[in-house]
């Protein structure tokens, strides 16, 4: 039995714990306010938000609900358009009427429930980045950006106050909001102890299993990785971090490890996917779908990552870079499962970068990526990893070159040598992101950007001529 809130109200269901949220919103609660456009993730007509409570305190994200099982939402609050009704309109739905922020009004209940969700959480982003998963085709989105600014200046006026109070006393949210968290309290303590399934299909986010197995997800055994204490959370010991199976992108954009050692993360985490996929996508499940342009997996390839596989009784470890035998082939029993990853924390004498090239900056695939991660005595490399997606069948370790970089000095003919050598490397093929010889220059130019973003003693003309 399923078990959650949903806006005010108690639920139990006994549906598959695969079947997804969006239509248990719509055909079985017939709350139709939460649209259907694209059922892949990419609109954000189906945005809803979850509830739970970290760290004892309770804590929204947005997701889209096209692609969530029911079975993530178990013990959680979800809130839907309808769930964020006051009397008259709210604040988020004046400001919008106020500056015409909606036309056709089909995509109008995702951007005020992400915004929404913007109104009660304390992350230091802006009410414009908290829609960047939702996209409207007919109003424009100068409107829909002012609308956005009239939220955050009277975000801006909360200082310390408590979020909900807030949020409840300006007509952001209802007040029952206010007993949510006792609710939910309550609620994980009658619903602990729900059995797990055995010799089902291990399911995080789902974010790309719901987009390419739909019918198949709805009726498998599922079990679902978020529910595991021990699968959570990102560590430090040492100098290694080991972070759980169900770590998502989110939790790394806002791990205090990360964000100490990866100075340019903010960038790096904008050009992947949207906010409401980075809530529900895990870094594991990047490298199982063995995409090779998983922009996750690039990265932790450029840092050396270690697997932790288990299979419930054993487990073994494994380099991710051995990971990959072929097209979506992985070194992996279907029995097997990702149950950590760790790697070794960049030094202070260490240079990281990630570069992403795709068709557009927000919520696309790479056409081609790349990850660099340097370690310097002075101006010479001690040892280097470099990777590459979209340049072969499978995430790329760019072997030869790294082995080319070490012992090099900084210097524009190491970045023209190594262009050489990552040539000789990589084998793109001609596909709908583009031709192998646009791949190819696409990777020198990744190449390029990685010595202007981490050496800026070199000479930015020298470096593009
Ligand atoms: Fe488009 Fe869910 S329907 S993101
Ligand atoms: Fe029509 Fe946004 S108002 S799609």
């Amino acid at each position: 039995m399923i078990q959650f809130i949903l806006n005010k109200k108690d639920i139990s269901t006994s549906l598959p714990s695969g079947s997804l949220l969006l239509d248990f919103i719509r055909y079985e609660q017939n709350l139709t306010g939460t649209k259907i456009g694209c059922r892949e993730g990419d609109c954000g007509a189906c945005t809803a938000l979850v509830g739970e409570i970290k760290n004892g305190e309770l804590v929204y994200q947005s997701v889209t609900s096209c692609l969530m099982p029911i079975g993530n939402a178990h013990g959680k609050h979800i809130v839907t358009i309808e769930g964020i009704n006051v009397e008259g309109l709210n604040f988020i739905q004046q400001a919008f009427a106020d500056e015409g922020a909606t036309q056709c009004g089909f995509c109008t209940p995702g951007f005020i429930v992400s915004l929404a969700g913007y109104c009660v959480n304390k992350k230091n982003v802006s009410a414009v980045d908290a829609v960047n998963g939702n996209i409207c085709r007919c109003t424009g989105y100068k409107s829909i950006e002012r609308a956005a600014q009239k939220i955050t200046d009277k975000i801006a006026e909360r200082k310390e106050e408590d979020v909900f109070a807030f949020a409840v006393k300006n007509k952001f949210l209802p007040d029952y909001f206010l007993t949510i968290k006792e609710r939910l309290t309550n609620y994980l303590f009658k619903t602990n102890g729900v059995a797990k399934l055995t010799g089902a299909k291990f399911l995080g986010g789902g974010t790309d299993l719901y987009v390419q197995q739909h019918e198949t997800m709805v009726h498998a055994d599922i079990d679902f990785l978020f529910d595991k204490e021990h699968l959570n959370g990102v560590s430090q010991e040492g100098n290694r971090c080991i972070m759980g199976a169900a770590v998502t992108v989110t939790d790394i954009a806002e791990s205090p490890i990360f964000r100490q050692n990866f100075p340019g993360l903010d960038r790096y985490i904008k050009l992947v996917s949207s906010t409401q996929i980075r809530n529900m996508a895990t870094i594991a499940g990047n490298f199982i779908n063995g995409s090779p342009i998983g922009d996750f997996t690039i990265f932790f390839l450029a840092l050396d990552a270690q697997l932790v596989l288990s299979n419930g009784f054993t487990s073994r470890e494994i380099p991710l870079r051995k990971l990959y035998k072929g097209y979506k082939t992985l070194d992996k029993t279907a029995e097997e499962f990702v149950e950590k990853i760790y790697f070794e924390l960049p030094a202070s004498t260490t240079k990281f970068n990630f570069e992403k090239v795709s068709k557009r900056i927000n919520l696309d695939i790479a056409s081609v990526n790349s990850a660099i991660n340097l370690n310097l005595n002075g101006d010479v490399i001690t040892n280097a990893g470099i990777s590459a997606g979209g340049v072969g069948p499978v995430p790329t370790f760019l072997a030869k070159s790294s082995a080319f970089l070490k012992g090099k000095k900084i210097s524009i003919e190491t970045m023209q040598g190594l262009i050489d050598v990552v040539q000789t490397e990589i084998s793109p093929i001609s596909d709908a992101r583009g031709t192998e010889a646009y791949k190819r220059l696409l990777l020198n130019q990744l190449i390029k950007a990685h010595f202007v973003s981490l050496f800026p003693q070199l000479s930015v003309e020298e470096i593009l001529a």
